[in-house]
């Protein structure tokens, strides 16, 4: 059993920050971790450079495109719940010529720089970005071939992400993939009060109310229907992208903070110190795991 109790309100805390205001303040931000905007980690295929955090971010994005399996399929029709400022729907337009890609967000700054840097990359009418909940799309049932959620799906209600799955299950196709990749409670406790208050503080600073814990997801996932679970636990493949917020930081630090135009704001600041919070409680310190959990709509 994880022992996360939940969080005692404290009257004098100021207000929490929403997720468009995060989004919205911290997102130029993401230029000092990847030129190309992509808000995740990154994925270490050996012999790979270990230096070169861009092409770790892109090979990410190249694994989840092939865990949703789309060989089979000549005119794929792909969405992208939470994805940010559209960096994996644009890796994926490269590759795949004729593929629809949509990609959702609930930020409307997120949508606007999204859809402009789709514009300036030549995607065309094949990509677009839109303002919505992954929870409660107004999406057609059963109109995608693949549907993923890369780092998107720790924000999303409860341990077991519920309404974001079973609105991920409506949404696709018979036969069609589901590729979830993030961070998730994956069964180890806590070792210490502190390091319970500092995962909550990590959740707080990237505005998340809780991560999913591994077992009620997948649980989660049999109960909707979805056949050929799989979960890869990939800590030692996103380690060496993990391993470069030291020296990311300090350069932000250097540069946006000491000599940037802009004034740094709390969410600004949240999303300096939670990377930096990460390492604290994830494997093998503590509970955090990273997975790549894939699924098929029977
Ligand atoms: C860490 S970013 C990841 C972005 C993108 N997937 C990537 O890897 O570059 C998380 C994204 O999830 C989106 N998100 C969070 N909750 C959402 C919701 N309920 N509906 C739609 N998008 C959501 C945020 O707006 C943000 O774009």
């Amino acid at each position: 059993m994880i022992t996360a109790s939940p969080p005692v309100a404290n009257p004098q805390a100021p207000p929490r920050i929403g997720l468009e205001q995060y989004y919205s303040e911290a997102g130029p931000d993401y230029a000092a971790w990847s030129p190309e905007f992509n808000m995740h980690f990154g994925y270490y295929r050996f012999g790979a450079n270990p230096l070169d955090r861009e092409s770790m971010l892109e090979q990410m994005n190249v694994e989840v495109l092939a865990r949703l399996r789309l060989n089979a399929t000549a005119e794929p029709k792909l969405l992208d719940l939470g994805c940010g400022l559209g960096a994996t729907l644009r890796s994926f337009a490269r590759r795949l010529p004729h593929a629809r890609l949509l990609g959702l967000t609930r930020v409307p700054w997120q949508v606007e720089h999204a859809n402009a840097l789709d514009e300036k990359a030549g995607c065309g009418e094949r990509v677009r970005v839109i303002e919505g909940d992954y929870e409660e799309t107004p999406l057609l049932s059963g109109s995608y071939d693949g549907v993923y959620a890369l780092e998107s799906s720790c924000h999303a209600h409860g341990a077991d992400k519920g309404a974001l799955l079973a609105e991920a299950h409506r949404l696709l196709r018979p036969g069609g993939r589901l590729v979830v990749a993030d961070g998730f409670l994956g069964g180890g406790r806590f070792v210490s009060r502190l390091q319970e208050r500092i995962y909550r503080k990590l959740c707080e600073c990237w505005v998340i109310d809780q991560l999913g814990r591994l077992d009620l997801f997948t649980a989660r996932l049999e109960q909707l229907g979805f056949a050929e679970i799989t979960v890869e636990r990939l800590q030692l493949r996103v380690a060496p992208s993990v391993a470069h917020i030291p020296w990311v930081t300090l350069k932000f630090l250097l540069t946006d903070v000491v000599f940037g135009a802009r004034k740094m704001t709390r969410a600004r600041w949240n999303n300096v110190l939670a990377p930096v919070l990460l390492p604290l409680v994830s494997a093998p310190l503590g509970p955090m795991i990273y997975c790549m959990i894939t699924a098929t709509k029977s």
